[in-house]
């Protein structure tokens, strides 16, 4: 099973960069979290782009890797009550092609403190159900002295959340 985790966060010290470093070695055998680091390479979203021309490397790159995985882990920061125009911005190069389409996705943040990063993950989930993502988590983990047990049951809701999307398409399928 393969889950790309995905930081909002385009900091070199990011405490979200560090929640996905944590959750890669919470994963359990089976399981690959890779990070994908190219959302900062992302040109700004413009149709025009892709009307004149083949989709840039960068967002080619990027597609491919949202294709490739069963899962995503997102940790992003709150910024200005809302996700940060670079995670949007990534999202929004993935609306029309359709690789984040009912994908399930788990999304927190890393927060100092109780209430912190609320406004943020409302706005990511409101995003992600564009695209009708399967939402796993959505609440901020606060980085307190549960933050690696926090971190481990998240990971492992998404872990079950992804075989039962599996088992339900395998259901679906006629006989
Ligand atoms: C410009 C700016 C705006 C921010 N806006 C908010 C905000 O609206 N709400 C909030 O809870 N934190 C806000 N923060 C704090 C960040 O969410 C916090 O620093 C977070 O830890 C950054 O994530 P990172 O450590 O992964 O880089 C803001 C920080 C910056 C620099």
């Amino acid at each position: 099973m393969k889950i790309l985790a995905l930081c909002g966060s385009l900091q070199a010290e990011s405490t979200n960069l560090a929640l996905l470093r944590t959750a890669a070695a919470a994963a359990p055998p089976g399981v690959d979290v890779e990070l994908f680091d190219g959302v900062r390479d992302l040109p700004l979203f413009n149709p025009d782009i892709e009307s004149r021309r083949a989709a840039p490397e960068a967002v080619r790159v990027w597609r491919e890797a949202m294709a490739a995985c069963d899962g995503v882990l997102i940790a992003s920061p709150e910024y200005g009550h809302s996700l940060p125009g670079a995670l949007k911005n990534a999202i929004d190069w993935l609306i029309g092609s359709g690789e984040l389409e009912s994908k399930v996705v788990a999304v927190t943040a890393s927060t100092a403190g109780p209430g912190r990063g609320v406004l943020g993950l409302r706005a990511l989930r409101t995003t992600l159900g564009a695209v009708k993502a399967m939402i796993v988590g959505g609440e901020p983990t606060v980085r307190s002295a549960d933050f690696d047990r926090d971190v481990a049951a998240l990971v492992k809701a998404l872990v079950a959340a992804i075989a039962a999307a599996r088992q339900a398409e395998i259901d679906a399928e006629p006989d």
